[in-house]
């Protein structure tokens, strides 16, 4: 028999089972099992050793009066150490099975242990609780965190993903392509993260926003379907659910239309909710055109699990004397939500309601409630009977709902508040109905106002394709027109996003004069691009899904850095290995650079 805690780790210690697969069916076995020591606990005499690894726990049982030496070696462990034990699978003693184990029922009685490696005592407890954990605390120790069920599933889930996905694919005729991480600034609007040149001085490298280019590049090399699962690089304020470093399931068709991707893309959804998650997604998926989303839901993204919509008001307070009629003539709206039972909020509660509103940057958010055939609020001074009517029928008010009206001389602005308002609702109110609600939002502008440039932008980016019956707007109203994109959204997330692009020269030259872009500056950002273009272009299209997103979603949690092995914080640091950091005054001067850091006292 080994002599336990300094022993050397041979086949004779290497596991036979692994701990969270311990079943019924191996009672009476000889079994060794390799792993973590979770917990100790001891009891009269015997302890109990919970030993954990990726596959769940098992419990390990030392009684001196079975194996003596082993019972003393198991004193002194202590949580996290990585530990060897032999023995036998046996039944639980009648009454001691724990039901919320799938190794419940049974337990193994040790005959000898040894230590393979002592632990510093953890930091924090390695239970499901996180939200009782500093997640700066589990970010510096990933390597722990990691160490638990939750972000072992969460790992494996995004395993499962990025498999399915490249057999999908494959299956499909697309093949994976690598296009290059050293590349030159791409078009998707974010922040480059530039890597300097050493043997170019002065000269610079950008991390890729997307493989957008290149992947229009292979279509002009007739490959016809690409796909890639690719790290992508944006230079952004980060959210919950955006990192500096993400990951896109990258694809490119040649010869095709919307309905074709959107196709292809309902089947790869489908295909892999009922991989991982054992269920039926139902396709096609809903459609709603960027206007209609905005309209009715006030965000380009719906989360279409709220069953509340918003309605136009404008029709009943263009008439008579009322604090919006001015707003209305110059081209402002009035929208309307609807809150089922809502006439029983509390004074507070509509005084609260409306400074998020304020919060948001609304004038105000006025309200309604119709109680017993009777409509209340501020604003019913100033409407006739035949306007009440019409509000309650528009509004589709019913007996005790309240309705929040948004007016601004803005519409998109109008919209966006109360849709956010929509969403607040939903969760503070419990309105969320469970399940997936996929959607597509379609026919996006091509172009958006950028104020503070005093210039349009390209909302996606500037290969993207108008629709043809907006050609004719491209140079004389480029706001009239709409663009041949596609967003993917579900339960409210953007997960995934493309267009089909623009493959004729002179509409790809009128849309960069649209952005503002001399022939002279498309050339320098884009010429190798443009060039390609010119040898022979095939009609082409794709998208790019967000795989963070859609693994965060199929794992139910609620921010992408709980689906990244090593994520980074809000201020783009990575706790574990510090990350970004000083660099040797050596290295920047080969490189050319001299940082100029502004002095905060300045
Ligand atoms: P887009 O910019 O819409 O499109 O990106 C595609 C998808 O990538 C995800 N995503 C992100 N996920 C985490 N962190 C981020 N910072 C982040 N940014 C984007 C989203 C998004 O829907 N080249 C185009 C695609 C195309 O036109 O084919 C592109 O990159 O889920």
């Amino acid at each position: 028999m080994s002599t336990g805690s300094t022993g050397h780790y041979d086949a004779a210690w290497q596991r036979t089972l692994l701990c969270g697969q311990a079943r019924p069916e191996h009672i009476g076995q000889p079994a060794v099992v390799n792993g973590w020591l979770r917990c100790r606990r001891d009891l009269g005499g015997i302890i109990f050793l919970e030993l954990w690894d990726y596959t769940g726990v098992l419990q390990v049982v030392f009684n001196p009066e079975i194996q003596k030496e082993a019972h003393e070696r198991a004193s002194s462990m202590r949580s996290e150490y990585v530990l060897a034990v032999r023995g036998r699978i046996a039944k639980r003693p009648e009454g001691t099975e724990n039901a919320s184990l799938r190794t419940g029922a049974v337990e193994l009685i040790a005959e000898d242990l040894l230590l393979l490696s002592p632990s510093k005592p953890i930091p924090f407890e390695l239970d499901e609780d996180t939200d009782r954990v500093d997640e700066n605390l589990r970010l510096r120790y990933r390597y722990l965190d990691l160490r638990r069920d939750g972000m072992q599933k969460n790992l494996r889930v995004r395993h499962k993903t990025t498999m399915f996905t490249r057999n999908y694919f494959d299956r499909h005729g697309f093949i994976e392509i690598e296009t290059p991480m050293l590349t030159k600034s791409t078009p998707e609007g974010a922040r480059d993260y530039l890597v300097p040149s050493r043997v170019n001085p002065g000269h610079f490298y950008a991390l890729p926003q997307s493989p957008q280019i290149f992947k229009q590049i292979l279509m002009v090399s007739g490959c016809d379907r690409y796909f890639q699962v690719v790290k992508c690089f944006r230079d952004e304020d980060l959210r919950a659910d955006r990192q500096p470093e993400f990951t896109q399931i990258d694809v490119e068709m040649s010869y095709i239309t919307e309905g074709d991707i959107q196709k292809l893309i309902e089947g790869f959804m489908c295909g892999l909710f009922e991989e991982v998650l054992g269920i039926k997604i139902p396709a096609p998926f809903g459609r709603l055109t960027w206007k209609e989303a905005m309209d009715l839901y006030g965000s380009d993204k719906p989360d279409l699990r709220i069953p509340l919509a918003m309605c136009p008001l404008g029709e009943v307070f263009a008439g008579g004397e009322n604090p919006f009629r001015e707003l209305l003539a110059a081209g402002g709206a009035v929208k309307g939500l609807r809150l089922p039972g809502g006439a029983a909020l509390s004074r507070k509660e509509f005084t609260d309601l409306e400074l998020r509103a304020k919060e948001l940057g609304a004038k105000g958010m006025a309200n309604f409630q119709f109680k017993e055939g009777e409509l209340k609020g501020p604003l019913v001074k100033f409407l006739n009977d035949a306007q009440k009517q019409k509000l309650v029928e528009i509004a589709e008010l019913g007996d005790q709902d309240a309705l929040f009206v948004m007016a601004d001389a803005d519409w998109q602005k109008a919209c966006s508040i109360l849709g956010q308002i929509r969403l607040e609702l939903g969760a503070s109110r419990g309105l969320v109905v469970p399940g997936w609600a996929f959607l597509w939002v379609t026919d996006f502008p091509l172009f958006e106002w950028d104020a503070d440039a005093g210039r349009w932008t390209a909302v996606h980016h500037p290969f993207t394709s108008p629709k043809e019956e907006d050609l004719e707007y491209l140079t004389t109203d480029p706001g009239r027109v709409r663009a041949r994109a596609y967003d993917l959204v579900l339960n409210g997330n953007e997960v995934g996003g493309g267009s089909i692009r623009i493959h004729n020269p002179q509409v790809q030259a009128q849309a960069f004069g649209a952005l503002g872009l001399t022939e002279e500056i498309a050339r320098d950002r884009f010429g190798f691009m443009l060039d390609a273009l010119s040898f022979g272009t095939p009609p082409h299209g794709g998208i790019a899904l967000g795989v963070d997103r859609i693994v965060m979603l199929l794992c139910g949690e609620k921010s992408i850095r709980d689906v990244i092995a090593f994520p980074k914080t809000q201020k783009a640091q990575c706790l574990l290995s510090g990350a970004p950091s000083d660099v040797d005054a050596g290295q920047l001067e080969e490189l050319f650079i001299r940082s100029v850091i502004p002095d905060p006292k300045e």
